[in-house]
């Protein structure tokens, strides 16, 4: 079926676009999936480290949906797995099953702060569930988050996350039709800035409820956290009897089996896990102190309300147990941390023969280029010099080399267990290529302004 106005010279994408648009609002089913210049993408086909379009192109995917494959796209094991739970249960809906139990105990024995442990279905739900039951714990109003860190969709925390310049230091939702309240109800403080936090918990300690962090701010590309910023959160929490809650929905799993708390050695009281746990089925978790997770009302008479229809799916549950397993057995973090090394080294050498300005950074099988002086950045005000023009793009030409790289403002890049050295060596040499196209065009200053995530009239 072809949808009205379509020409035979049209190529599949564009058909299948054209249709996308007609019915779907913008012709995608996630904001940030449709990029400027991109808008005609139609993705068929998705195997390792690549990913195919209607029109036959082929991509090495640096972009890897945001984060979760990081065994790579469709790992055999991983799929074998979901095949076998579907050969024998679906969703009943009451009770539990082995794998559920299983997973949970493997949650429990990973990650340092998890006594007990909840599925959902994304990692929206599972920062959702952490302040409500924070708020139900310590009967108080405020949550604090910090500039650069996505937490979700849901209102308390859709706020101050990729922001304009004029937006930084006020209230910036991501959303209209937010209620005011709950806005008024969000602290937003710089991160790595120990003296805003003893100062926030000085003014405000008796009302807040819970700080929410990514450890690893990667939303905005990759801030490293400072040890004494993180031991401040857990000092000033632990102080005011506050609940510190760990978003490791990125950093679980694909950093360390044990998330950036392991590394950290700083252990929240929540923490919040999603992407990489299942390799890209949508799986979701919130673990963390027993007296914390035994208030939500999967026991009777519990105050914290917790449910969802697809909660545990046995078909997710035997994917996130297969991934586990895999990371646990095989040397995956050796491999994607050695390719990550690889690229990072490989593209500032790139840059700085070009002349070009930039900091590359990231961590393990992370990175991001970013394009300004002044070295490493430590919060969001520093990534405001980056120069997006280059950094959306030298992205966008790289695609025309087949490697890509998401190009909106400050994404991040992840090396999954499927990328070779060679897909590493073809990404730096692209980026190569890309910048001089950049360079020269000198068209790309109209990009200035492009993909702030924030802005909204409330
Ligand atoms: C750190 C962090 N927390 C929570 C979320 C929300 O997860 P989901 O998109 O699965 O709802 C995201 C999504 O990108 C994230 O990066």
């Amino acid at each position: 079926m072809t949808s009205a106005g379509s020409t035979v010279e049209d190529a599949p994408a564009t058909r299948f676009a054209r249709r996308a648009r007609a019915v779907i609002p913008g012709g995608v089913n996630s904001g940030q999936r449709s990029v400027p210049g991109l808008t005609d993408l139609v993705i068929t086909r998705a195997d390792g480290a690549r990913f195919w379009d209607a029109d036959g192109r082929e991509f090495v995917d640096y972009h890897a949906a945001f984060g979760p494959p990081l065994l790579g796209h469709n790992d055999p094991e991983v799929a074998a797995a979901v095949a076998e739970a579907g050969r024998h249960a679906d969703l009943c809906g009451v009770g539990v099953t082995p794998g559920e139990v299983e997973l949970a105990e493997t949650l429990a024995e990973l990650v340092p702060s998890v006594e007990k442990v909840l599925l959902t279905s994304t990692g929206s739900e599972a920062t959702f569930h952490a302040l409500r039951v924070a708020r139900a714990a310590t009967g108080r109003r405020l949550v604090v988050k910090f500039q650069g860190c996505y937490h979700g969709w849901h209102d308390s925390v859709s706020l101050n996350v990729i922001s304009a310049a004029d937006r930084v230091g006020g209230k910036d939702p991501i959303s209209t039709g937010i209620l005011p309240e709950v806005l008024d109800a969000t602290l937003v403080l710089p991160f790595n800035d120990v003296t805003a936090v003893r100062r926030t918990f000085a003014e405000h300690g008796a009302d807040i409820a819970a700080v929410i962090v990514e450890p690893v701010p990667h939303n905005v590309g990759c801030l490293l956290p400072e040890q004494d910023f993180l031991q401040a959160l857990r000092d000033e929490t632990t102080r005011h009897g506050a609940v510190l809650v760990f978003d490791e929905v990125i950093t679980g799993f694909r950093h360390a089996l044990g998330g950036w708390q392991s590394i950290s050695g700083i252990t929240p009281d929540l923490t919040t896990m999603g992407k990489a746990i299942a390799n890209g089925y949508p799986v979701g978790a919130i673990g963390g102190r027993a007296d914390l997770m035994d208030l939500f009302s999967t026991r009777p008479g519990a105050p914290a309300f917790f449910a969802g229809t697809y909660n545990g799916h046995p078909a997710v549950v035997a994917a996130a147990l297969a991934t586990l397993a895999k990371l646990r057995r095989e040397p995956v973090h050796e491999h994607v941390f050695a390719l990550g090394d690889r690229i990072r080294a490989g593209l500032a050498e790139v840059f700085a023969e070009l002349g070009v300005p930039s900091v590359v950074t990231g961590y393990g099988s992370v990175f991001v280029s970013y394009f300004m002086t002044g070295g490493v950045p430590r919060g969001y005000d520093d990534l405001l010099r980056n120069d997006v023009s280059m950094f959306v793009g030298y992205r966008r030409r790289l695609i025309g080399h087949g490697v890509f790289e998401l190009p909106l403002n400050l994404k991040r890049s992840h090396v999954s267990y499927a990328h070779t050295e060679a897909d590493a060596d073809r990404l730096v040499e692209a980026t190569r290529a890309a910048v001089k196209e950049t360079l020269a065009s000198g068209e790309v200053a109209e990009l200035a302004d492009a993909s702030t995530m924030g802005g909204a009239e409330n």
